[in-house]
């Protein structure tokens, strides 16, 4: 008995010693119900939010894929259902600080139009944004400098997921030069994708190139894989680097 509490009480120890600051805040999932390819349906939002709250996560900012080819939403849109979920959080109790953006597809129709149209920002002006996951856009490090230059603060959503850039890493070092901050997903250290986008987080990671990370949840199966991820080594060191995730709001 006294051996196994001294054990117990070592560990507790340890933890202290090497406590780090813990993630309270998440910016990049798919809660909103049927806008995107994330939550369908209320239940499954309600659903997601409770497994995000037993994780420690205390306010979200969910970013529903704006892409125009394929989910053209808009920011009225997007208020409408984030009404509809915190109505339901309200009935529900769930106490929980939810808003908001969105996150932007870089493709030509975006090049063209970014200008013209409200784009919803995160924190401090910065903007979320993705690309294609197969070929590196042709425009990619002008839309960057057009939008730095016209205010944004970009965050590079999961930069270890696209094929053209586990195909040439030097091109992360670019990229990371320019200013932009790079949002990495959990999952992707979970080796929940594939060994090589497992790889290239854990190498952006060894480098100390990762601003952020985020849980990109679009379904449940990801809220239930994060949270067994939140107890691996891999997560400490995460936590030990020290993300911006809750002084970027
Ligand atoms: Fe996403």
């Amino acid at each position: 008995m006294g051996f196994l509490n001294f054990f117990k009480r070592n560990k507790d120890s340890t933890t202290t010693v090497n406590e780090v600051e813990e993630i309270h805040v998440d910016f990049h999932s798919h809660l909103l119900p049927g806008i995107d390819d994330g939550c369908s349906n209320l239940e499954e939002s309600i659903e997601n939010i409770i497994e995000l709250k037993n994780q420690g996560i205390s306010k979200i900012i969910t970013t529903p894929h704006i892409f125009n080819q394929v989910y053209p939403n808009t920011p009225e849109i997007i208020e409408e259902k984030l009404i509809l979920l915190k109505d339901k959080l309200n009935e529900l109790n769930i106490e929980i600080d939810i808003n908001a953006a969105a996150e932007y597809y870089l493709d030509e129709w975006f090049c063209n139009n970014f200008d013209k149209i409200k784009l919803l920002t995160v924190g401090n002006n910065h903007l979320l944004v993705e690309t294609n996951y197969m070929e590196k856009p042709p425009f990619l490090e002008q839309i960057l400098f057009d939008l730095q230059t016209s205010g944004y603060k970009i965050i590079f959503a999961h930069p270890e997921r696209y094929n053209y850039l586990l195909n040439d890493f030097s091109l992360f070092d670019r990229l990371f030069d320019t200013g932009i901050l790079f949002q990495c997903n959990l999952l992707s250290f979970a080796g929940y994708y594939s060994p090589q986008i497992k790889k290239a987080a854990m190498y952006l990671l060894k480098k100390r190139m990762i601003h952020l990370v985020g849980s990109d949840i679009h379904k449940i199966r990801h809220t239930l894989e994060i949270s067994k991820f939140k107890n691996s080594h891999e997560y400490k060191e995460i936590l030990k680097l020290g993300m911006l995730n809750n002084s970027l709001l």
